[in-house]
This record gives C-alpha cells, sequence and structure tokens, in this order.
C-alpha cells in the first residue's frame, strides 16, 4: 500500500516536472522594464534642446524578446507633458487596457504618475516598435521592439550574422509640442521638419551632424537583418543601400515571402525587415532615407538623412567618401505601387471570405469654416479656414474626461455615441474634382460598433479633397490582410475580381494609395475600443481617425477583463 502510494506520489512530481518544462518552454518568460519619460539635453544641427525621452536615450531602449513572452513596462512621468506609451502592432490579446493610446484606451499618466503596462506577445514575429501615444510626443519617445522566435525555434531564412535595427524619424530644431500647438492655434499646417534621422541621428548631410553619423560595421561576406521602422511623425520614406540589394522577408511582425528591391518605401508606422549581404567591393556605401511626397504643391522636408554602410577591411583614415544611393523622385507612385504589389504571405493563409460588415470609409482631408467667434488670426487655413480630416466626413475628436474604453466597459453615457457611418453618408466622385460643398465634415466621437467574432471587410478609400496624399491608415488591437490595392475610386463590380484571397500580406498599417484605395480583411477577434487613424500626426490632429467597439463574446475567454487597479484617472 504504502508502496503504490509513494509510487504514486513519485509518478505525479514527474508528471508536474514534465508538464512545467512543457509550459515554461511554450509560455515564454516575463520580461521587465522600466521606462522613465523626462526632459534631456539633446544636441542636433548645431543646437541643443530639451527633449523628452525615455531613460534620457534617444532613441528609446529597444526591447528583445520572444514570441510567447509577457512584457511588463513600468513607465513613470518624469517629463512636464501628460503621456502615453504605445506598443505599435501588438495585437493585445483582451489587453486593451494596455493599449496606449490617450483617451481611447486610458487617460494620460500625469507628471509624477506612473503606470505598468502588462501584455504579451501571442504568435508575432519580427519588428514592431513602441512610442508615445499623446500630442506630437513621439518626435522622440520612440524605440524598437523586436520579436524573436521562441527558444529552440529559427527564423524562415537563413540566420543573419547580425541583427540592427534601423529607426527612422523626423527631427524639429524646435519643441515639436509647440509646433502643433501653434498649427492648432491657427488652423494652417504645422511647420515641416528640419531633418530626418537614422537611429537619431541626422548624417552628415546636415550641419553639425558628421562626426555623430551612424555606422554599421559589417565584414564582406557577411549578411545583416535591418530591422527598417519608420517613426518619422509626418512622412512616407524611401530607403536604399548604395549598391546592395535588399531582400524583404517581414514586414510589422510578420513573415513575407522574401523579394528582392534596390528601394524601399515605408509609411509612417510601417515596418520592413531586410537582409542585406555584404557582397561588394570593401568600401563605405550610405544608407539615405528621404521623402516619397505624394501630395502635390504642399511644403515638404526635402532632405536626406544617411547612415553609412561600412565594410570592415575598406582603408580607414582619409578614407573617401561613402557611394551614394539613387533614390527615387520625391513623386514616384510608380516606385511605390510596385514595391507594395511585390508583398504577400509566405503561403497560403486563411482570409476570410464570408463577410458580416462590408465597409466604405473615406479617407482625407477637409475645411472648417472659420466659427464666427474666432479671430483671423486663427483661420490661417486656405481661404480662412481651418485644417481638417475625416473618415467617412466624421472629423475624430477625443474625449477629455475618460477614456473610450473605460466608459464602454463602465456604461458611463454621453462620451461616444455607436453611429459611425459604415457607407459615406453622401456619395461623390472621390478622386474627381470634389466640389467645395463637400470639404467641411462635421466633428464627433463616432464608434463603429462591431460583434465579437464578426468578418469585417474595409475598402479605405482617400479622396481628392485639398490634395490626394498616400495615407498610412493603422488598426490598433489587430493585424488585417490587404487583399487588394489601385487607383481611382473603388468600383466592387471591377475591383473584386482583383482581390487577392490566398496570399496577401498580413499588417498592420496600409499606405493607402494617393488617390487611390486600399481593401483590409480581419475577424473581430479581441474585445475593446480599438482605435483606426492614419499615422501621419498632422492628420490625427485634424481628425482623421475613427474607433471600432468591439463587443464581448461567450465567456471569460472572450470578454474583455476589468482594468488593471494602477490605471490612470483623468
Ligand atoms: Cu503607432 Cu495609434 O499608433
Amino acid at each position: 500500500m504504502e508502496t503504490l502510494k509513494n509510487f504514486s506520489i513519485m509518478f505525479l512530481g514527474l508528471f508536474l516536472l514534465i508538464s512545467s518544462t512543457l509550459l515554461s518552454l511554450t509560455s515564454g518568460e516575463i520580461q521587465r522594464y522600466q521606462f522613465v519619460i523626462q526632459a534631456t539635453p539633446v544636441k542636433r544641427l548645431c543646437n541643443t534642446h530639451n527633449r523628452i525621452t525615455v531613460n534620457g536615450m534617444f532613441p528609446g531602449p529597444t526591447l528583445e524578446v520572444r514570441n510567447g513572452d509577457s512584457l511588463e513596462v513600468k513607465v513613470v512621468n518624469k517629463a512636464r507633458y501628460n503621456v502615453t506609451i504605445h506598443w505599435h502592432g501588438v495585437r493585445q490579446m483582451r489587453t486593451g487596457w494596455a493599449d496606449g493610446p490617450e483617451f481611447v484606451t486610458q487617460c494620460p499618466i500625469r507628471p509624477g504618475g506612473s503606470y505598468t503596462y502588462r501584455f504579451t506577445i501571442q504568435g508575432q514575429e519580427g519588428t514592431l516598435w513602441w512610442h508615445a501615444h499623446s500630442s506630437w510626443l513621439r518626435a522622440t519617445v520612440y524605440g524598437a521592439l523586436i520579436i524573436r522566435p521562441r527558444l529552440g525555434e529559427s527564423y524562415p531564412f537563413p540566420k543573419p550574422n547580425l541583427e540592427t535595427p534601423i529607426v527612422l524619424g523626423e527631427w524639429w530644431d524646435a519643441n515639436p509640442i509647440d509646433v502643433v500647438r501653434e498649427a492648432t492655434r491657427t488652423g494652417a499646417a504645422p511647420n515641416v521638419s528640419d531633418a530626418y534621422t537614422i537611429n537619431a541621428q541626422p548624417g552628415d548631410l546636415y550641419k553639425c551632424s558628421s562626426k555623430d553619423t551612424t555606422i554599421i560595421p559589417i565584414d564582406a561576406g557577411e549578411t545583416n537583418l535591418l530591422r527598417v521602422i519608420n517613426a518619422a511623425l509626418n512622412q512616407p520614406l524611401f530607403f536604399a543601400v548604395a549598391d546592395h540589394t535588399l531582400t524583404v522577408v517581414g514586414a510589422d511582425a510578420t513573415y513575407i515571402k522574401p523579394f528582392t528591391t534596390s528601394v524601399l518605401m515605408l509609411g509612417a508606422g510601417q515596418t520592413t525587415d531586410v537582409l542585406i549581404k555584404a557582397d561588394q567591393r570593401p568600401a563605405r556605401y550610405y544608407m539615405a532615407a528621404r521623402a516619397y511626397q505624394s501630395a502635390q504643391n504642399v511644403p515638404f522636408d526635402n532632405t536626406t538623412t544617411t547612415a553609412i554602410l561600412e565594410y570592415k577591411s575598406s582603408k580607414k583614415g582619409n578614407a573617401p567618401k561613402p557611394i551614394m544611393p539613387s533614390l527615387p523622385a520625391y513623386n514616384d507612385t510608380n516606385t511605390v505601387t510596385a514595391f507594395s504589389r511585390s508583398f504577400r504571405s509566405p503561403r497560403k493563409v486563411q482570409v476570410p471570405t464570408e463577410i458580416d460588415e462590408s465597409l466604405f470609409f473615406t479617407v482625407g482631408l477637409g475645411l472648417n469654416n472659420c466659427p464666427p467667434n474666432f479671430r483671423r488670426s486663427r483661420c490661417q487655413g486656405p481661404n480662412g479656414t481651418r485644417l481638417a480630416a475625416s473618415m467617412n466626413n466624421v472629423s475624430f475628436m477625443l474625449p477629455r474626461s475618460i477614456s473610450l474604453l473605460q466608459a464602454h466597459q463602465q456604461g458611463i453615457p454621453g462620451v461616444f455615441t455607436t453611429d459611425f457611418p459604415g457607407t459615406p453618408p453622401v456619395k461623390f466622385d472621390y478622386t474627381g474634382n470634389v466640389s467645395r460643398t463637400l470639404f467641411q465634415p462635421i466633428t464627433g466621437t463616432k464608434l463603429y460598433k462591431l460583434k465579437f467574432g464578426s468578418r469585417v471587410q474595409v475598402v479605405l478609400q482617400d479622396t481628392s479633397i485639398i490634395a490626394p496624399e498616400n495615407h498610412p491608415i493603422h488598426l490598433h488591437g489587430y493585424d488585417f490582410y490587404i487583399i487588394a490595392e489601385g487607383f481611382g475610386n473603388f468600383n466592387p463590380k471591377r475591383d473584386t475580381s482583383k482581390f487577392n484571397l490566398v496570399d496577401p500580406p498580413l499588417r498592420n498599417t496600409v499606405a493607402v494609395p494617393a488617390n487611390g484605395w486600399a481593401v483590409i480583411r480581419f475577424v473581430a477577434d479581441n474585445p475593446g475600443v480599438w482605435l483606426m487613424h492614419c499615422h501621419l500626426d498632422v492628420h490625427i490632429t485634424w481628425g482623421l481617425a475613427m474607433a471600432f467597439l468591439v463587443e464581448n463574446g461567450v465567456g471569460e475567454l472572450q470578454s474583455l477583463p476589468a482594468p488593471p487597479s494602477d490605471l490612470p484617472l483623468c
């Protein structure tokens, strides 16, 4: 009897041991970080400014985790601004409270306050990033989030010798918060930036920048996995490396069927993983980024940022100037189209084919007539108006006293309505010569309600109001398949036949073609309130956003849990 008992205890012990090792193999680790938001002196373009940073670092710390890991990031706000942090592209399954957009999923962290973001990476591998989601703080509050395969698993391509984040940014020789405040006051377009940056350095084509230029050393024959992130506030960017071919293997933390290219275009918010092989004559080669400017007759920052890919065996000392890549013309939409049409999933994927919600959203700019009580100085947009932007003619306004997610969960009325239109309230020739009477949007905090599990298609249609433009539309809490894109007005009779339901790419941000459209599909399997917006911050400022309210499904596993106890109060 006793032996039998001992035996069963031993057996139970063994069982527990095996199952706990299995569990630790599959469920990942907890990675803890502390982010102190603080003003830090930063010198760029000959001038020193106090800029808001994380832990005094610019760019902020790179987070390196594995698929399956959980993150706990304690954010302590020692700055004089309200702040929140968004984990761009993280699916946040049932952890909407950790998503971060100010007044959408949380009230901001006040100066002196703190909040711990807790979430798990589930099934995502590649490159994402994090950034402030409050006013224009993300101009300097951003960094890379690298997700490697689970322990014991490997990349679906040969292991590179090196891995380097390439974070593209945008720098103002002024306080970016003042830049946006001024634009909000006047109603005019904000000043464009003074430089682009690679890993926070403008590079040696700018004044006072040569000794700080980012250098990326490589040995002949080696391969480097460049994790390119477009963290610029307001600009889609081209990126190329002189004389080197890039092999695209991933984007937005999903793998892509590899293809080669000499140039990348990243909409603001997008990431692209590329392999680069040191197979050229040992020398120094510029990697460079500059604007893709799809809107015509609109001022933009036309400067070029550079870093240097330096073969270790190349002559140091009085080395000749690095070789410059040729970048496409600023307005080269053909290159952008060819590039974005090269994206495929590596294999056949499960695209929803039955659709429960077929939506059509216009995205574009607008003009608000000047309110009678406004001074002229506050109406500096075209012809004495104020610039605006909208989706389906609704210019999105954030609540001020509570977040949308809290209002939803606690059933607080009067914060938002759920009447966001599923189709444009007025149909017109979106990409034609639009009548001035259609320029003025309405303002509102309108959400679109989705039943848990509903299969959603959204046609995103650019408009030519004021200026057609390539809009990087980002959806929080989800990845979506981009099943088609094209130019002109979307026409279901003609364009449905172009849908790729076999191997479309899965992404969190789609660059909607200027004067064109893109079609995305996803399944609403993550309850909560999820912002969808243009990732050009100037356009969010003007209202180019909406939010989905995804209802709970059945039972705990399909429902949003209660908020964490340290969720900031308004
Ligand atoms: Cu990277 Cu709502 O944004």
